[in-house]
């Protein structure tokens, strides 16, 4: 008899301890960046020549394309830039005119395609 009894109450009990714990789950916080206002800082983040001089290697190659500073070391060491190693001559520089004029290439500037992928290496603005 005591057994049946024991099973009821199980029966009654863990199904209800169930709904309780269900319904009364502590709500997670959300994490605090989804919460909080993100206006992204019109200050976009300046460089100065000197800082650009400093990266001037193939292993860490910035460069100055009109007003725009660029870290291009994923091109510089992956070997993929359709033009070889001359790239490495606008490390650490303003290349806009080397960029511009590829004067150990066609001498012409790069295709648009070549252009818009430097979306991709954008870090920052030069100062004046
Ligand atoms: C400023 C230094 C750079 C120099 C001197 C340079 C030079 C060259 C040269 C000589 C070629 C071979 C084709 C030709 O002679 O016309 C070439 C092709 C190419 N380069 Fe560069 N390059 C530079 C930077 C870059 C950067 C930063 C990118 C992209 C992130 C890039 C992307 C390309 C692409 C996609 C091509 C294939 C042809 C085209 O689409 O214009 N280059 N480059």
């Amino acid at each position: 008899m005591k057994k049946i009894i024991v099973l009821i109450l199980l029966v009654a009990l863990v199904p209800a301890y169930l709904f309780y714990q269900k319904n009364n789950a502590k709500v997670e916080e959300p994490a605090k960046e989804m919460v909080q206002e993100t206006t992204p800082s019109p200050v976009a983040t300046m460089y100065s020549i000197a800082d650009v001089e400093k990266h001037s290697t193939k292993e860490d190659c910035w460069l100055a394309i009109e007003g725009k500073v660029y870290d291009v070391t994923k091109v510089t060491t992956s070997g993929k830039h359709p033009g070889g190693e001359a790239i490495l001559e606008g490390c650490g520089k303003d290349a806009t005119v080397l960029f511009n004029t590829r004067p150990m290439g066609s001498g012409t500037s790069h295709s648009d395609k070549a252009r818009s992928s430097l979306a991709n290496f954008i870090i920052g603005d030069l100062s004046k």
